[in-house]
């Protein structure tokens, strides 16, 4: 399911990389689907690369996916591709595979390559990838496969005059990431899409972000330490900011969730 979204996500391609595609799925079903006419499934690790190229062989797919071992987008070459495919992994690797000088170059080919993720964690920190490279975000959807909530998203990068690269401020951006507000960061946590559409997904992780914090509030108010008492006000914080999204969105009242 996780995949096959992802797939439906791309559509159709001409040639399409998948970068950490350890058993070559994505690329498989998008070649079996009729929807890839080429693909390039990239993977850092021998492992995951040997399991890649023996995917491939056994699907008979050799003319049609190439497995490269390297890491991230080096492997590709400047207008190769018109998309490019990451699934299963933090967005913290995300992306540092995508704020490199070479990633730069890779993404702005065709005058701008999409982009299909499925990050494992920090999806917010994808969504504010998205709005600082100028990307449109097409789909942000969530879904459920074995009990697990993924999130899946298409971006389309924007093609009118915005030729900035990403690379130069990749540090300073991340660091000012981790600087928004509690109340921006809830908002790339859960994405406009979702909120937009009152998600029922997005609720459910919206009510778990609440337990959690909870959880912490109660532990911190019966710690002892100097640390322990200073952070209180920050989860207080977090909390504050979350219930007033969640009141503005679902129109559930903060004595809800006491
Ligand atoms: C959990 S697997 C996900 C496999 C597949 N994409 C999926 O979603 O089912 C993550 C893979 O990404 C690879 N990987 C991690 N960092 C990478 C990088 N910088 N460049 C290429 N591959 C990477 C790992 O070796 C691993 O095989």
């Amino acid at each position: 399911m996780r995949l096959e979204t992802l797939a439906q996500q791309i559509g159709h391609v001409k040639c399409f990389a998948d970068i950490g595609s350890d058993h070559a799925q994505l690329p498989i079903v998008m070649i079996e689907s009729g929807r890839a006419q080429r693909a390039i499934a990239v993977e850092v690790a021998k492992g995951p690369y040997e399991a890649t190229r023996e995917a491939i062989e056994q699907a008979w797919l050799q003319d049609r996916i190439e497995a490269r071992l390297g890491n991230g987008l080096d492997p590709i070459s400047s207008g190769e591709v018109e998309l490019v495919a990451i699934a299963g992994m933090g967005a913290q690797t995300m992306w540092e595979i995508l704020t490199t000088p070479h990633a730069d170059e890779v993404l702005s080919a065709h005058g701008g390559v999409s982009l299909a993720l499925q990050p494992m964690a920090q999806g917010g920190l994808m969504r504010y990838f998205a709005v600082q490279g100028h990307y449109q975000v097409a789909y942000d959807q969530r879904v459920v496969a074995h009990g697990l909530r993924y999130e899946v998203m298409r971006l389309n990068k924007r093609t009118r005059g915005e030729k900035e690269a990403l690379a130069p401020r990749a540090l300073e951006l991340r660091a000012a990431y981790d600087r928004l507000s509690p109340y921006e960061k809830w908002r790339f946590t859960f994405g406009e899409h979702g909120l937009r559409d009152r998600c029922p997904h997005v609720l459910a992780h919206m009510k778990e972000e609440v337990a959690a914090l909870q959880q912490i509030q109660n532990r911190l108010r019966t710690g002892q330490t100097e640390r322990s008492k200073s952070r209180i006000p920050v989860i207080e914080e977090e909390l504050a900011a979350l219930m007033e999204l969640i009141g503005e969105t679902y129109e559930i009242p903060r004595s809800a969730f006491y």
